[in-house]
């Protein structure tokens, strides 16, 4: 049997094109269930869907979205604030899987020399997140590993394991202490991520009116400019409305 190319003999150049692009488009679909199943959102939240969010949320999320997928998101992320039950986990994961699930790879973080990005995008609740800061001072092998996360969600210079998009679930539930620690800590990682036009999407149950005794004025003023607040504040959660 004689084949040109290791093409099927009596193919054309189109369907081998097409061949291609299947191939193409698999690899690319597989890679994205990769960065998914990596940004480690519970399994809870994964059949939700911008259209179950309440109208109101539904449109600021789907700007918020299409602004990342068309690449002219510049950092400015999403804060979330209600009582508990009221959908914030819910509006903030939507938000986080639909940018994983569209935006391109660009965008998510392709680094010259390294290829694709490894883990785009990454849920973490508040307190894992001190947990792990604080896990990062130990001088063995668990404080390295710690210390690794907590780069990739600050953002390494040229680091292929960059989180690009992050989402922070239920700020402020450690402020009760207010301890200078987490407040620094916070304030670091929120301004860092917005110098590097990598959004942040926050819930919590801190009303704005009370951030700046939670958080400290600098952050307060900080979060009122570089985020989009969302009240979910006597939201309605039926679908549709
Ligand atoms: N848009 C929605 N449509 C239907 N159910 C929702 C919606 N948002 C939240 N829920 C349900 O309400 C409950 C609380 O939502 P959650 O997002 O965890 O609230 P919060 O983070 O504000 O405490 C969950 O059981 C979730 O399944
Ligand atoms: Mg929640």
């Amino acid at each position: 049997m004689t084949t040109t190319w290791g093409k099927p003999e009596g193919e054309t150049s189109e369907q081998t094109a097409e061949v291609h692009r299947r191939w193409f488009e698999k690899n690319q679909a597989m890679r994205r269930d990769r960065w998914q199943e990596r940004a480690k959102v519970p399994t809870r939240f994964h059949h939700f869907s911008a259209l179950d969010l309440p109208a109101g949320v539904r449109t600021e999320v789907q700007g918020f979205i299409d602004g990342c997928v068309a690449g002219t998101d510049g950092g400015v992320g999403l804060l979330f604030y209600g009582p508990p039950g009221s959908g914030k986990t819910t509006a903030a994961t939507v938000a986080l899987r639909e940018v994983l699930a569209r935006a391109s790879m660009d965008w998510l973080g392709r680094t010259p020399g390294l290829g694709a990005p490894i883990q785009p995008g990454r849920f973490i609740s508040y307190a894992d997140l001190i947990a792990l800061q604080q896990r990062a001072f130990r001088s063995d092998d668990r404080g390295e590993a710690a210390q690794e996360i907590v780069d990739s969600l600050f953002l390494d210079e040229a680091d292929n394991a960059n989180v690009k998009i992050l989402a922070l679930d239920d700020v402020g539930k450690e402020h009760s202490g207010g301890s200078g620690f987490t407040v620094n800590v916070f304030h670091r990682l929120i301004r860092t991520r917005f110098d590097a036009a990598a959004p942040t999407i926050i819930t919590t149950n801190i009303y704005p009116d009370a951030w700046a005794d939670g958080y400290g004025e600098a952050t307060a003023s900080f979060l009122s400019e570089a985020f989009l607040t969302i009240p979910m504040v006597g939201r309605d959660r039926r679908r549709g409305r």
